[in-house]
């Protein structure tokens, strides 16, 4: 499927986006090995959280879900049963690398695959560490499917992340769980403590300070009710679109402000941009807030390594708001997004580049030079976050733009084109891959 963006004037509005994806992987997954029934609210119901609640229901957990409600009924640290049939993740890294570090410490085996994109996708960078534990993990190559060995007795370790990722620091705790001994991770930089957050809300005896974490092994869980906040990463589409088209204003309700997730919104003031965070408060263990953006006049910056893993699913918005900015924009440090959903430096590189706009690629790095986005016709790479970003600079580009290849939206933003609509965007969608 393809999106075809016409220009447009949105005068922007209130909108409500939906719950955060990697805190409704993290409140399945942990509600599913706690003793006691737990119900979620605003569970992102997108693609690859249906597909972790797919996977915990076929190994044995009962779940019910109503639309962004859901009830799960937890089976305990081992009360897990062998699934009858491989796992599959779909297009989520978040659900498989985390499952894996939970299946790890079974008394059965488990595979664990997915989509095209995920089955290309590194998987040492979990296998390694899990292994250290006493796990033994299958792959070809680094890559899945993954065969998960069970019957295995782990042991707590000392661990330093050679890459910040939140994925492998999460895996690592949920296999920590059933280790014997405490195990403590390192990070070279902080990365989202979703993880952390919510195994102290179910009564794990967990300690985190910034980018170092420990946890105590053989720790049962208890059953809590989870309020799941709006994501930052769909809220950002938003916050460019306001930012980028004149006279717009946007009001987001309740979303998720983790320190570590609110990178982008440091970002893009520092390029001149009016947001605002209203009303700021805590929805269970996370903190949120509404936040307002209006329309703004963006300057280039350089962002160097260290701002990275705070924004670290915001860049392909980030590279639209620089091109849209005045003067260039350096970004440093952003190797990990070529591992992404997509090779998300050099898809973001070529569709900017089709849209009139000049960007230098290096190979973790990206300068991206401000200028006037004309139309045309861009491939998203099969990626939801650059066909999402792609669409908020159509809207603002000077003749229509079509996208290829968004099916996988739905991952991560069902409805995403009606909202896009409702503040004033003109979108639709159409079958076909060319022009
Ligand atoms: C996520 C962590 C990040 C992020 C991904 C979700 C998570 O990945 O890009 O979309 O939920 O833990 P990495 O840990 O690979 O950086």
């Amino acid at each position: 499927m393809d999106f075809v963006v016409e220009p447009a004037a949105p005068a922007g509005g209130t909108v409500a986006v939906p719950g955060d994806k990697s805190i409704s992987h993290r409140a399945l997954m942990l509600a599913a090995i706690a003793e006691g029934s737990s119900r979620i609210t605003g569970f992102l119901a997108g693609e690859d959280c249906l597909a972790t609640l797919a996977a915990l229901r076929a190994l044995g957990v009962g779940i019910e879900r109503r639309d962004d409600e859901v009830t799960v009924h937890g089976a305990g640290l081992r009360g897990l049963k062998q699934s009858a049939q491989d796992l599959d993740l779909g297009n989520s890294g978040t659900g498989l690398r985390l499952l894996t570090g939970l299946l790890c410490a079974q008394d059965f085996d488990s595979v664990l695959t997915g989509d095209d994109s995920l089955r290309r996708r590194p998987m040492q960078r979990i296998v390694t560490p899990l292994e250290h534990m006493g796990a033994r993990i299958e792959s070809r190559n680094g890559t899945p499917p993954l065969t998960v060995r069970g019957k295995r007795r782990l042991a707590g370790i000392a661990y330093e992340l050679p890459v910040a990722s939140a994925q492998v620091k999460s895996a690592i705790l949920l296999a920590a769980l059933y280790a014997a001994g405490d195990t403590c991770v390192g990070e070279p930089a902080p990365t989202r403590d979703h993880t952390e957050r919510l195994l102290r809300a179910m009564g794990a005896d967990i300690e985190w300070s910034e980018g170092r974490v420990r946890i105590r092994g053989g720790q049962a869980l208890h059953a809590r009710d989870v309020q799941v906040p709006a994501d930052i990463s769909s809220a950002a589409f938003f916050v460019l679109l306001a930012l980028i088209a004149p006279g717009c204003e946007v009001l987001l309700d309740s979303v998720g402000v983790n320190p570590a997730r609110s990178g982008s919104i440091e970002i893009l003031r520092e390029m001149g941009a009016d947001i605002r965070l209203e009303n700021p408060r805590f929805l269970g263990a996370e903190p949120v807030a509404d936040i307002r953006v209006r329309s703004s006049k963006l300057r280039g910056i350089r962002v160097g390594p260290g701002r990275v893993p705070g924004a670290i699913d915001e860049f392909p918005v980030l590279f639209v708001a620089a091109a849209a900015a005045r003067g260039a924009t350096r970004f440093e440090g952003i190797g990990e997004l070529r591992v992404k959903e997509s090779d998300r430096i050099a898809v973001m590189a070529r569709a900017l580049a089709g849209l009139g706009i000049r960007v230098e690629e290096s190979p973790d790095g990206a300068v991206v030079h401000g200028g006037t986005l004309a139309g045309g016709t861009v491939d998203s790479g099969g990626d939801h976050r650059i066909a999402m970003s792609l669409a908020v600079a159509g809207t603002v580009a000077a003749a229509p733009v079509r996208i290829l290849d968004v099916d996988n939206v739905a991952t991560s933003f069902p409805g995403f084109a009606a909202l896009l609509e409702a503040l004033g965007g003109r979108i639709a969608t159409a079958e076909g891959q060319t022009a």
